[in-house]
C-alpha cells in the first residue's frame, strides 16, 4: 500500500477510512519527527495535516516524492503553498462544509458579548441574584451595523445569519463582491461606522495585524471586535491595551497569536468572551470536514485528480 504522513490527529472515522487505503505513519509516534524524516521521508507519497499543524517546509523538503497534501480545514496558512507548489505537490483544504458552524460561532460570540452571557451565568451559580437582586441591564444585539472583514464563503455565512437581527452590513475585502451590502475600500472608516466588526479573512502574512490600533481606535469605545479567522489578523497587544483603556468595549474571541496560550490580560478581563478555537467544532461538521479531507486523498489515489484544491494549486 502507499505511504501516507498523518501530522496532528484524525477523527476514529478518518482513521479507519486512511488505513484502508494506505500504510499510515503517524508523525506524533516519532521521537524525532526531523531524524524519522531524514529515513522514512523519501516513501511518504501523502500527507494528511490540519489547520494548526500544517507541514513544516523542511518537512515539506525531506519528502521528495510527496503528491498532494490534504488539510483538515479550510484555513491552510501553516502549509508554505508556493514551496508546495513549486515542487509539484498539490494541496487541497475542507471549504463551504464549515461555513454555517463557523458563523454561527461568530454569532454566539456577538450575542454573548452584547447580552453579557457569562457575567449573568455567574450572577445565577454564585447565588448573587439570590442575595443581591437583578443583574444589570444588557445591549440588544438587534438593529447593529456589522462590518465585516474578509466577505467570502464564511463571511457570507455570517451577513445570512445577521438577517433576523435586522443587522445593518458593511464589507471590507481586497475587491467589492456583487452582494447587497455596502462595500468599504477602507477599513478604518468600516470600523467607524460599525457598531461590532467581525473578522473572518484567512491567516498569514498579507493579513498580519490588519486590525491595528487605528481601526481599534476607529472602532471604538462602543464598539465590538469579534475574531473568529486568525489570531495573527488581529494586533492582540493593541486590542489589550484598547481594552484595558476603554478605547473599545468588548471583544469576542476564538483565536489567538500565539495558540494555545492566550495573554494573562485577557483571561482576567470581564469584557471578553474567549473559546479556545472551536469555530468548527462540532461533531457534524468535524465530520464533514474529515470526510472531505480523506475523500481528497482517496481520490487522487484512484486517478490524480483532486475535489477541493486549495486557489493557488487550482491550475495544477
Ligand atoms: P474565503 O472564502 O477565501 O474568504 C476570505 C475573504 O477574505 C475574502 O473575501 C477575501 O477577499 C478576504 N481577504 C483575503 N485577504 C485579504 C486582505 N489582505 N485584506 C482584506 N480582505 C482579505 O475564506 P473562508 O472559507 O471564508 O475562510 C476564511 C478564514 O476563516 C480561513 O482562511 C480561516 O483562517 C478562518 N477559519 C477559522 C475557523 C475557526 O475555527 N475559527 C474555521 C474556519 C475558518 P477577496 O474575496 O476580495 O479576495
Ligand atoms: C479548525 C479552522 O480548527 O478550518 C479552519 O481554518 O481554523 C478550523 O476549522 C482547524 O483547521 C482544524 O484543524
Amino acid at each position: 500500500m502507499t505511504d501516507l504522513l498523518l501530522i496532528g490527529g484524525a477523527t476514529p472515522e478518518m482513521l479507519e477510512r486512511l488505513e484502508a487505503a494506505f500504510t499510515v505513519h503517524r508523525l506524533e509516534d516519532a521521537a524525532d519527527p526531523v531524524s524519522w524524516l531524514a529515513e522514512h521521508g523519501s516513501k511518504i507519497h501523502y500527507v494528511a495535516t490540519n489547520g494548526h499543524d500544517g507541514v513544516k517546509p523542511n518537512y515539506i523538503k525531506a519528502m521528495p516524492d510527496l503528491k498532494l497534501i490534504s488539510c483538515y480545514g479550510v484555513g491552510y496558512d501553516a502549509i508554505d503553498t508556493s514551496l508546495a507548489r513549486a515542487g509539484g505537490i498539490m494541496v487541497t483544504h475542507t471549504p463551504n462544509v464549515l461555513n454555517a458552524e463557523v458563523a454561527s460561532t461568530a454569532l454566539m460570540l456577538m450575542l454573548a458579548c452584547y447580552r453579557n452571557l457569562l457575567a449573568d451565568d455567574a450572577h445565577v451559580r454564585s447565588g448573587d441574584w439570590e442575595t443581591g437582586g437583578n443583574a444589570p441591564l444588557s445591549r440588544s444585539a438587534d438593529n447593529q451595523v456589522v462590518g465585516i472583514v474578509g466577505l467570502g464563503r464564511i463571511g457570507l455565512a455570517i451577513a445570512d445569519k445577521l438577517a433576523p437581527f435586522n443587522a445593518t452590513i458593511l464589507y471590507h475585502a481586497r475587491s467589492q463582491k456583487m452582494v447587497p451590502y455596502q462595500y468599504c475600500e477602507s477599513l478604518v472608516d468600516m470600523a467607524q461606522a460599525a457598531d461590532v466588526l467581525v473578522c473572518i479573512t484567512p491567516g498569514g502574512e498579507a493579513t498580519s495585524k490588519l486590525v491595528n490600533a487605528e481601526v481599534i481606535n476607529a472602532l471604538g469605545p462602543k464598539g465590538t471586535l469579534i475574531n473568529v479567522s486568525r489570531g495573527s489578523v488581529v494586533d492582540e497587544t493593541a486590542m489589550i491595551a484598547a481594552l484595558q483603556e476603554g478605547r473599545l468595549g468588548w471583544a469576542g474571541l476564538d483565536v489567538f497569536e500565539q495558540e494555545p496560550k492566550v495573554p494573562a490580560a485577557l483571561r482576567q478581563m470581564a469584557n471578553v468572551v474567549l473559546l479556545p478555537h472551536v469555530g468548527s467544532a462540532t461533531h457534524e461538521t468535524r465530520a464533514a470536514m474529515g470526510n472531505l479531507t480523506v475523500d481528497n486523498l482517496l481520490q487522487h489515489l484512484e486517478n490524480g485528480t483532486v475535489i477541493s484544491p486549495v486557489p493557488e494549486c487550482g491550475d495544477m
